[in-house]
C-alpha cells in the first residue's frame, strides 16, 4: 500500500457514504469498509509489506481515515433510526379515540350503600368492626355460653390464641359490632354495621362460607318493640316499594328477647305466590328483637335503665331477590359479564 491507495480509499469512502441514503445502504457500506474483512482491514493487512518508515506514517493516516469514517457512519445511523422511529409513531388525529372501560361498583357494595343510606336518613351512623373476632364478642357477650349447642354451627376458622385472653375466630355474624359499640360508647346509640361474616357452610347456590350482613342497633332509655317495627317498615318500604307489607314471626336468638324473624310480602308476585317465595307470598328477610338484658350486663349497661333493639340481614339475599340473581357464587366469581350488568 502507498499514499495514493490511501487517498483513493478516502475519496471513494466519502462518496459512497454520502450516497448511502437508507439504513440498509448504510449497513452495506459499513460492512464493505469497516467490516472485519472490509477494505480498511485489507489495507492494514497490506501495510505489513511496507517499510518500517512507511508503516508508521501510513498506519497513522489510515487510522485517522478509519476513525473519520466510523464517526460519520455512526452519525448517519443515529439520524436514520430517529427518522424511522418518527415514522412508526406517526399520530393520525382522524382515527377514533381509544375508549378506556370504566369500572363499576360491585352489586353487593351498591346494595350495602343503598341500605345504609336509608338508615342514615333515620339518624343511624355507619360503624365497622373487625372480621377476626374474640370468642367473647362472637359468642359469650351475645349470651351464647361456651356449652351452648348453637356455637357448633358458627365454629369458623380459629386463629392462634397467643397472649389474648380469649381465642379468636372469623366472626360468624355482625352482631359482634353491637358489643364493640356498646363497650366503647354510652346510650343513646343508633348504629348500622355492614361487613363480611363467615360460616362453616358447604357452598351451594344459596350458601357461601363468606357473605355479608348488615347489623342494626338502637339503644336509649326507652326503645320499644313498636319502634323496631316502625324502623323496619320504613326501611323495607324504601327498599321494596311503598306497597310492601311486613310480618313478624316469633323466633329465637340468644341475644334478643323477644325475638322475631321478619318477612316482607313478595314483591315479585305481589304476595300471590310464585317460585321465588315458594308459593307462600312472603320472603324471609331478617332477624330482629329487643336486646337481651344479659347482653346489656356483659357490656356494663344497666338493663333496668336502658332498652334497645337489634336486627341483622343478609346482603346477598337481598341483592339476589332484587336483581333476580339465581346463584350466590356469581357475586364472588368476578365474571366481568355478570358484573357489567349493574
Ligand atoms: N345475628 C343474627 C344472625 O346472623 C341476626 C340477628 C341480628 C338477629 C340482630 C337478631 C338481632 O342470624
Amino acid at each position: 500500500m502507498n499514499a495514493e491507495d490511501l487517498r483513493l480509499l478516502a475519496r471513494e469512502a466519502r462518496d459512497e457514504l454520502d450516497s448511502a441514503n437508507t439504513l440498509e445502504a448504510l449497513e452495506a457500506f459499513r460492512v464493505a469498509y469497516l467490516g472485519r474483512k472490509g477494505k480498511i482491514a485489507r489495507l492494514f493487512e497490506s501495510l505489513k509489506e511496507a517499510s518500517a518508515e512507511e508503516r508508521r506514517t501510513l498506519g497513522r493516516e489510515l487510522n485517522e481515515v478509519k476513525t473519520a469514517i466510523e464517526g460519520k457512519t455512526k452519525q448517519k445511523q443515529i439520524s436514520f433510526s430517529a427518522e424511522a422511529r418518527k415514522k412508526d409513531t406517526f399520530f393520525d388525529p382522524t382515527l377514533p379515540g381509544l375508549r378506556r372501560p370504566l369500572g363499576r361498583i360491585h352489586p353487593l357494595t351498591q346494595t350495602i350503600r343503598e341500605i345504609t343510606g336509608i338508615f342514615e336518613r333515620l339518624g343511624f351512623e355507619v360503624v365497622d368492626g373487625p372480621e377476626v373476632e374474640t370468642e367473647f364478642h362472637n359468642f359469650t357477650a351475645l349470651n351464647i355460653p361456651a356449652d351452648h349447642p348453637s356455637r357448633d354451627s358458627f365454629a369458623t376458622f380459629y386463629t392462634q390464641t397467643g397472649e389474648r385472653e380469649s381465642p379468636s375466630l372469623l366472626r360468624s355474624q355482625t352482631s359482634t359490632v353491637q358489643i364493640r359499640v356498646m363497650q366503647k360508647r354510652k346510650p343513646p346509640l343508633r348504629v348500622i354495621a355492614p361487613g363480611r361474616v363467615y360460616r362453616p357452610d358447604p357452598v351451594d347456590a344459596s350458601h357461601s362460607f363468606m357473605f355479608h350482613q348488615i347489623e342494626g342497633l338502637m339503644v336509649d332509655d326507652r326503645t320499644t318493640f313498636s319502634e323496631l317495627k316502625g324502623v323496619l317498615q320504613f326501611f323495607l318500604r324504601r327498599l321494596f316499594g311503598p306497597e310492601t307489607k311486613i310480618r313478624f314471626r316469633p323466633h329465637f336468638f340468644p341475644f334478643t328477647e323477644p325475638s322475631a324473624e321478619v318477612d316482607v310480602s313478595c314483591f315479585l308476585c305481589q304476595a300471590k305466590g310464585c317460585s321465588v317465595c315458594g308459593g307462600k307470598g312472603w320472603l324471609e328477610l331478617l332477624g330482629a328483637g329487643s336486646v337481651h338484658p344479659l347482653v346489656f350486663e356483659q357490656v356494663g349497661y344497666d338493663p333496668k335503665r336502658v332498652q334497645g333493639f337489634a336486627f341483622g340481614l343478609g346482603v346477598e339475599r337481598i341483592a339476589m331477590l332484587r336483581h333476580g340473581i339465581p346463584d350466590i357464587r356469581m357475586f364472588f366469581e368476578n365474571d366481568i359479564r355478570f358484573l357489567k350488568q349493574f
